[in-house]
């Protein structure tokens, strides 16, 4: 990954106006350096621009867009200009029913601008299930497709100045509560076998489901983004790599009702048979807040996951904070996960690592399929009001190994709330965890403990 050097001028020119030690100030703040996921997927310009409203496009938030969406998008995808051409949309709410984005192209939000998805639920279109989910997610069957959709696309940019795409998803919401959901609910964003994505500088608002879920995809960097739900809407999750590599998350805030991010890759046999895992997934400075999990791996983990790195996480008012979900049936395995420098607080459980969470698809789920657990690197981690620091359950018949803490510091709440750690199948090693953890995981000096697991 590329190291970008930040050069804090500003900062030197003010220390320098008023103090005599001008020199020392400025040879200590003139570079830091910041890790970022920009060297990924490079950001494109293009050239060729054009407007929704060139497309009859009216930012009223009554008026019905989707042919506007359409055409434009149409025109970009078979008049093919040279490095690809951006759509513009003015301040304004763009009321839409669902679209499909194509290849080199910009969605391009300008401040104050708001794609916002219509609630008429009753004529909102079906799509195939994912074939490693052999049903959708939530119902069997197909499953309603994303609000903003996009399968087989390469190069394709979100940005703007922070405008937001709203998905209106309490009508969703109230289905599911309701129990009259007839499909899965729509995402508010999917890419379905796709390369080379960016989106940065968008804020997501109420989806109906998972906010972002980009799967057998690759080459996927997500920045600069907000994404927002209410706590108590299902399954808002904020993003869900599932199927992909190389993917880059970060500098985002996410404030939801599900698990803020949460690496999948497929649910039981459908998952086994499609074989597709998640890897090389980067997670850094992203803060937020969730009655779930901030940092999740699975539950739905059937294709494998391997060769995470979350780093530099601030969780605040969490179910859990780090979470590792599988189950019997799911098979795949999950290896080489990191989770470093985590700050939270007020949370229910710190870290949970468990092989008995999530459902089944059907009952056709091998029950011999047990997932293979090895390799989870958890360290730096710092928790506040922390009413269980941990748990650690791997599977009788196939234990968890190469689980290794250091330096963790979960302070509790005083009073009969406060359960100490809980662990079972498990073996590891710790260094330096406060409160003690338990006896399956070995207690050691030694720097560098995990290195072999993986
Ligand atoms: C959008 O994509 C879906 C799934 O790929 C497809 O079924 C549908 O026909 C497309 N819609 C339009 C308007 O192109
Ligand atoms: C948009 O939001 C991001 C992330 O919160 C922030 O870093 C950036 O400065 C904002 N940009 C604009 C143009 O407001
Ligand atoms: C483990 O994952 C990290 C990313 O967190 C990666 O850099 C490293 O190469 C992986 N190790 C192995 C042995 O694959």
């Amino acid at each position: 990954m590329p190291r970008v050097r930040v050069r804090i001028l500003l900062a030197v020119v003010a220390l320098c106006l008023g103090l005599s030690s001008c020199q020392l100030a400025s040879a200590a703040v003139e570079e830091g350096s910041v890790l970022t996921c920009s060297g990924i997927v490079p950001m494109r310009y293009r050239n060729d621009k054009i407007s929704i409203t060139d497309f009859g496009g009216v930012g009223d938030g009554k008026t019905l867009n989707t042919k506007a969406f359409r055409e434009a998008i149409y025109r970009i995808q078979h008049l093919r200009r040279r490095g690809g051409t951006l759509l513009y949309i003015p301040p304004g709410v763009y009321l839409t029913e669902s679209f499909n984005l194509t290849s080199h192209m910009t969605l391009y939000l300008a401040k104050d601008a708001v794609i916002k998805a219509t609630q008429n639920t009753w004529n909102w279109p079906l799509i195939a299930p994912l074939p490693s989910y052999g049903r959708g997610r939530e119902r069997p069957g197909g499953r309603y497709m994303s609000f903003i959709h996009a399968d087989g696309v390469h190069d394709v940019v979100i940005t703007g100045e922070n405008g937001t795409i709203d998905g209106q998803g309490d009508i969703w919401w109230n289905m599911w509560r309701q129990r009259t959901l007839q499909f899965t609910r729509p995402n508010l964003i999917e890419f379905i076998h796709s390369t080379g994505i960016i989106i940065s500088n968008v804020i997501f608002r109420n989806s109906p489901f998972w906010n972002i879920h980009p799967v057998y995809s690759s080459n996927i960097v997500i920045r600069y983004v907000t994404i927002l739900a209410p706590a108590d809407s299902p399954n808002t999750d904020g993003i869900d790599p599932d199927s992909c590599s190389n993917v880059c998350i970060e500098d985002s805030y996410i404030s939801v009702g599900d698990d803020l991010v949460a690496v999948k890759s497929g649910w039981d046999e459908y998952g086994i048979a499609y074989g597709r895992p998640s890897s090389d997934i980067t997670i850094r400075r992203v803060t937020g807040s969730s009655p779930f999990a901030g940092i999740a791996v699975g539950s739905e983990t059937s294709g494998g996951v391997k060769n995470v790195l979350a780093e530099h996480i601030n969780l605040y008012n969490m179910g859990v904070g780090i979470h590792v979900k599988t189950n019997i049936g799911r098979g795949g395995f999950i290896r080489n996960l990191t989770f470093s420098n985590v700050y939270m607080e007020n949370v229910r459980k710190g870290i949970k690592i468990a092989g008995d969470v999530g459902d089944h698809p059907d009952d056709k789920f091998n029950p011999n399929a047990l997932p293979v657990v090895k390799g989870i690197v958890l360290q730096s981690i710092w928790g506040e009001k922390v009413m269980q620091p941990g748990l650690i359950m791997g599977l009788k018949n196939s234990p968890f190994t190469g689980i290794c803490l250091s330096n963790i510091n979960l302070h509790g709440v005083p009073g009969p709330r406060y359960t100490p750690w809980k662990c079972s199948d498990v073996s590891g090693a710790t260094s330096q965890v406060s409160p003690w953890p338990c006896s399956e995981l070995t207690s050691t000096k030694q720097a560098g403990i995990c290195s072999d697991h993986f």
